[in-house]
């Protein structure tokens, strides 16, 4: 699936004619203006590329000439990513790994998108430490409870193969290796380079390490390119998911293509869980609210407890509501024949809540719907094998839009960046539910004018090419500010996307 898109063919360069005969100063004279020309345009591209996202006014006056009626291509044509493509070879600097008789073992936690990127990380860890990496073990206690292992997930000879030179991975620990004493850490979250040498200190003591908790222990930057490229080459070329669900994967994406063509796959973050963990409750009645009250109370792992829906929601902290997904995808100009693949768990509310989306887009796809009964039979009672699922139909789609910014829409954001900035539309919420709130108050009303507003909060908010996001928030300190920080794996540009001509050797 990855494979197939990551090495586009490389055009030959046509200017190679103009410049062998010899030229006139006049012909001098133009080149010189045109490269000037050029120069500055690539210039202008730039700074446009990076202005991208850049938080747009709430309402700022559009010419009233624009039409309502969206243009095809505006919905649904590519971003332009100005030739940019994955680059991952590692750079002359880079050393291989040697066979190495240290082992770290590694429990990875959370859901099915923070285990992929936490094992990612692992890989670069143990390649900085030169360990052999141990297949992690998944976390089986999360909200999901998947009991699933592994190589249930993932491609496990595929893993192992792809990585050598990377990285040593074997199935298990040596025998005579089980029992022995192991270093237990807790990584300090978003560390550098530095730390994970210092604690080569622990080989002294010991020959196993095992690592509690995967989930953001390598800062998001200031690591160094190999680094960093090794990371997008374990998550986006040795970790594929298991043969089994790649295929249904692959079926389930053509049988989507073959019935309705373009497709939008919308990341509706409406569960249960998330409404509860958000404390989000609008548009929900009095028993729906409590009932989410009392499981985020009864949640232990969960700190914060008392949540003020109105002030979260302000923030921009909520999902989307199904309601506000169909006035947003309204209001972007999408009609209401558009195929709508639903990427999500179950809807909280079921179909009293979704109505309100469905009225808008009858079109709305559900995977149970999507695939036959014994087709999905194997991975119904596995939420992560599910999500895997809905990870390669959302990676697939012509349009990928998540209602609410969790893992899952990040990893999925980050690699359609990677496979060529595929369109990727970001709702601004905190934007969003002052236009809601004034359709609620009758200051604004759906048509054209809400329209404009819509499309012009987005306009920069579509997956186009920029870098990725330093410190947003420099008042913070220490960890607090690294966990303000883009995640690497939301956009992994500059490291590993670049210039063709350049990939892989800058
Ligand atoms: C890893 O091994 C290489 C030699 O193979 C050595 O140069 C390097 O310093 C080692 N790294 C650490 C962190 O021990
Ligand atoms: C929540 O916050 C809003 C806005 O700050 C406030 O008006 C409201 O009274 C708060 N609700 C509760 C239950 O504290």
């Amino acid at each position: 699936m990855v494979n197939s898109k990551a090495y586009p063919h490389t055009r030959t360069s046509s200017s190679v004619k103009f410049l062998s005969r010899k030229p006139s100063p006049f012909v001098i004279t133009l080149y010189i203006i045109f490269l000037f020309a050029f120069a500055i345009s690539v210039f202008l591209f730039n700074t446009r590329a990076i202005l991208e996202d850049e938080p747009s006014p709430l309402i700022s006056e559009v010419s009233e000439s624009q039409s309502s009626r969206v243009p095809d291509d505006q919905l649904w044509g590519a971003t332009f990513n100005n030739g940019l493509q994955p680059c991952v070879r590692p750079t002359a600097k880079y050393k291989e790994a040697q066979e190495s008789h240290r082992y770290i073992t590694v429990k990875s936690n959370g859901g099915l998108n923070q285990m992929r990127t936490g094992i990612a990380d692992m890989v670069a860890v143990a390649h900085i430490m030169n360990a052999t990496l141990v297949i992690p073990q998944l976390d089986k206690r999360s909200f999901w409870q998947d009991s699933s292992t592994f190589s249930d997930i993932f491609d496990e000879f595929h893993f192992i193969s792809t990585l050598q030179g990377d990285v040593n991975v074997i199935k298990e620990l040596p025998k005579e290796l089980e029992s022995v004493p192991r270093a237990r850490k807790h990584f300090t979250s978003w560390s550098g380079v530095a730390y994970y040498e210092e604690m080569t200190h622990l080989w002294k003591d010991y020959q196993v390490i095992h690592v509690a908790k995967s989930d953001s222990r390598l800062a998001n930057n200031d690591l160094p390119i190999d680094i960093q490229r090794l990371r997008c080459r374990a998550l986006y070329y040795a970790l594929h998911f298991s043969p089994s669900i790649e295929s249904l994967g692959k079926k389930l994406v053509e049988r989507l293509r073959s019935r309705t063509g373009r497709y939008i796959a919308l990341h509706l973050r409406y569960e249960k869980d998330m409404l509860s963990f958000t404390g989000c409750t609008h548009g929900l009645t009095e028993a729906e609210s409590e009932e989410l009250r009392i499981m985020r109370e009864n949640t232990n792992h969960w700190k914060v407890k008392k949540i003020n829906s109105t002030e979260q929601r302000i923030e921009g902290l909520c999902p989307l509501t199904p309601k506000e997904v169909g006035i947003f995808l309204q209001a972007l100009g999408y009609p209401p024949s558009t195929s709508i693949y639903v990427a999500a768990g179950e809807i909280y509310g079921g179909n009293t809540h979704l109505l309100e989306l469905t009225s808008r887009f009858p079109n709305l796809v559900f995977k149970e719907r999507l695939a036959e009964p014994q087709e999905l039979k194997q991975f119904s009672n596995h939420a992560s094998q599910m999500a895997a699922l809905d990870y390669i139909i959302s990676v697939e789609s012509d349009v990928f839009i998540p209602s609410y910014s969790g893992n899952m829409a990040r990893a999925v954001e980050g690699h359609r960046r990677f496979l060529g900035h595929l369109k990727t539309i970001i709702p601004d919420r905190k934007g969003l539910v002052k236009l809601f709130d004034g359709l609620d108050s009758g200051q604004l009303t759906e048509g054209s004018s809400l329209s404009r507003l819509v499309q012009q909060m987005h306009k920069y908010r579509k997956g186009s090419p920029r870098r990725r996001k330093k410190v947003q928030h420099q008042e913070l300190r220490g960890r607090a500010r690294f966990r303000t920080e883009e995640s690497f794996y939301e956009n992994p540009y500059p490291e590993c996307i670049c210039k063709s001509k350049v990939r892989g050797h800058t």
